[in-house]
């Protein structure tokens, strides 16, 4: 077991407590988790979990909120539209060094120098940049789009009210991986204590095209689902014609524009070399969640 200390960034957001329950589970003490908001966590810090505040805003709440942390898990934040997102990173990585930690995790994306379609994409390849500059060691997780993502966005329960799944990816595949076995190959890579940069592709067991999903997603509910692929102007009106918040469809059509470029349909075997354990496929997900979606879509 590893005698490091290890911190994990971002420990109220739905990865950060994954990975927490995860390393708690392994029976690793001394963890600490940083969080913009303490109270939410309360039931950790009586499992032992050492919870401080820390906004990666403010520099001067991360010198003294990553003191004593060997290792690092730097959640990449969810704020995509401030423009400060690179810099929240940068303000972490050089906390990280004055503090003494010894190795970095990062949770980056499939493929970011070739995603140029993903607006986003760039805040990955500056962070990478800089952790590769900082002289510490790293291990950077290229995490492929969640399996939850086409839920919590809305477009499998805009399919199941539709019919249709709508599309502008052509043939291009996404290799989904569930949030917790991006947990749980986080939470592997934190206590295996190697001191080695390396960079992993955290990816499920398949890529899947539009259509693959469409038949799984279909075989899921029992309800027939047809594909229509479209470009990405009527991709877009249709989203939000389909339910879809005008906001985030501009988002899901550069995803689209992303796959069918074939930029996130790498496949590796990281998750199970990390854990030992294979991820789960999109199908099984889908499969699990069925009551969730129908009753989400039946509402
Ligand atoms: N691969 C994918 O498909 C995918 C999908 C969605 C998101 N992501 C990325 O993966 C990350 C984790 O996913 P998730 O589902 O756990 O997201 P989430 O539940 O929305 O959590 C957002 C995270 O961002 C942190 N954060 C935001 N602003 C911050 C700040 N100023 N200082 C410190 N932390 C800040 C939050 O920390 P606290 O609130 O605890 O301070 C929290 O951990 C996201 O933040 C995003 O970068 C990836």
């Amino acid at each position: 077991m590893s005698q490091s200390r290890i911190l994990v960034t971002g420990g109220s957001g739905r990865l950060g407590q994954m990975v927490l329950d995860q390393l708690l589970h392994a029976g690793v003490s001394g963890i600490i988790t940083t969080t913009r908001t303490p109270d939410k966590l309360g039931a950790y810090a009586s499992l032992g979990v050492d919870l401080r505040h820390a906004d990666l805003n403010d520099p001067q709440t991360l010198s003294k909120a990553f003191q004593g942390a060997d290792r690092l898990l730097l959640i990449s934040t969810d704020d995509l539209f401030s423009g400060r997102r690179v810099q929240q990173h940068t303000n972490a990585i050089d906390a990280a060094k004055r503090a003494g930690v010894r190795h970095i995790h990062y949770t980056s994306m499939p493929e970011p120098e070739a995603s140029t379609a993903i607006p986003f994409s760039s805040d990955h390849v500056a962070t990478e940049a800089t952790i590769r500059e900082s002289d510490l060691s790293y291990t950077i997780l290229r995490v492929a789009w969640y399996a939850e993502n086409p839920v919590e966005l809305g477009l499998i329960p805009a399919a199941l009210r539709t019919g249709t799944w709508l599309t502008s990816a052509g043939a291009g595949r996404i290799a989904y991986v569930t949030r917790s076995d991006v947990a749980r190959a986080a939470a592997a890579a934190l206590v295996r204590d190697k001191e080695t940069s390396q960079i992993y592709d955290i990816t499920g067991p398949h890529a899947m095209s539009a259509a693959e999903l469409a038949a799984a997603l279909s075989r899921s509910v029992d309800r027939p689902i047809e594909v229509r692929q479209v470009d990405d102007t009527a991709l877009a009106r249709e989203l939000v014609a389909s339910g879809v918040s005008p906001q985030l469809a501009p988002m899901l059509v550069t995803t689209d524009a992303n796959t069918r470029a074939g930029n996130f349909e790498r496949v590796s075997h990281a998750v199970q070399e990390l854990t030992g354990v294979p991820p789960t496929s999109f199908e099984s997900f889908l499969v699990k969640n069925k009551a969730r979606l129908l009753g989400a879509t039946d509402k």
